[in-house]
């Protein structure tokens, strides 16, 4: 059986203000396993896939406009809880009222420059991935800590 994953995107913004580091090693300390990783300039149909959701919304095609406006750090990530725990990590989508602690609420004031995109359920994380990685680009691997070893004698 597959482990539960996630697609996290870092949105043009978080790249641009040099913030790459700072949330992947919040991910990273937390304990989810990377699996995939790559720097993207998202094209206008994958964006209008990836936020196909919200079609009809006025800010569509505002939110397109700035999600393929330069580079995004697109990942999976891999863990037991991995989908709700990512939301948690990343906050509310209005970053002024995201909790201190989370990433939207220590890095982002505006809404349409909040910094991170999560899957918001297994469905979507499932879409989400297929939609922005080939399989080949999946890694499965096992940390070598998860080994844990009692030395007897
Ligand atoms: P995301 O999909 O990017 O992870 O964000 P989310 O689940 O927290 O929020 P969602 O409702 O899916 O909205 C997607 C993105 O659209 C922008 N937005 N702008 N101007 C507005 O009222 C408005 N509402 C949403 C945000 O950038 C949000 O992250
Ligand atoms: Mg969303």
């Amino acid at each position: 059986m597959v482990a539960e994953r996630t697609f996290i995107a870092i949105k043009p913004d978080g790249v641009q203000r040099g913030l790459i580091g700072e949330i992947l090693g919040r991910f990273e300390r937390k304990g989810f396993k990377l699996i995939a990783l790559k720097q993207i300039i998202p094209s206008r149909e994958l964006a209008e896939k990836h936020y196909g959701i919200h079609r009809e919304k006025p800010f569509f095609s505002g939110l397109v406009d700035f999600i393929t406006s330069g580079p995004v750090v697109a990942m999976v990530l891999e863990g037991d809880g991995v989908i709700t725990s990512a939301r948690t990590l990343i906050g509310a989508t209005k970053p002024l009222e995201a909790n201190p602690g989370t990433i939207r609420g220590d890095l982002a004031v505006n809404i349409g420059r909040n910094v991170i995109h999560g899957s918001d359920g297994p469905d979507t994380s499932a879409f989400e991935i297929g939609l922005w990685f080939q399989p080949s680009e999946i890694n499965n691997w096992s940390p070598s800590d998860q080994i844990w070893r009692v030395e007897s004698e």
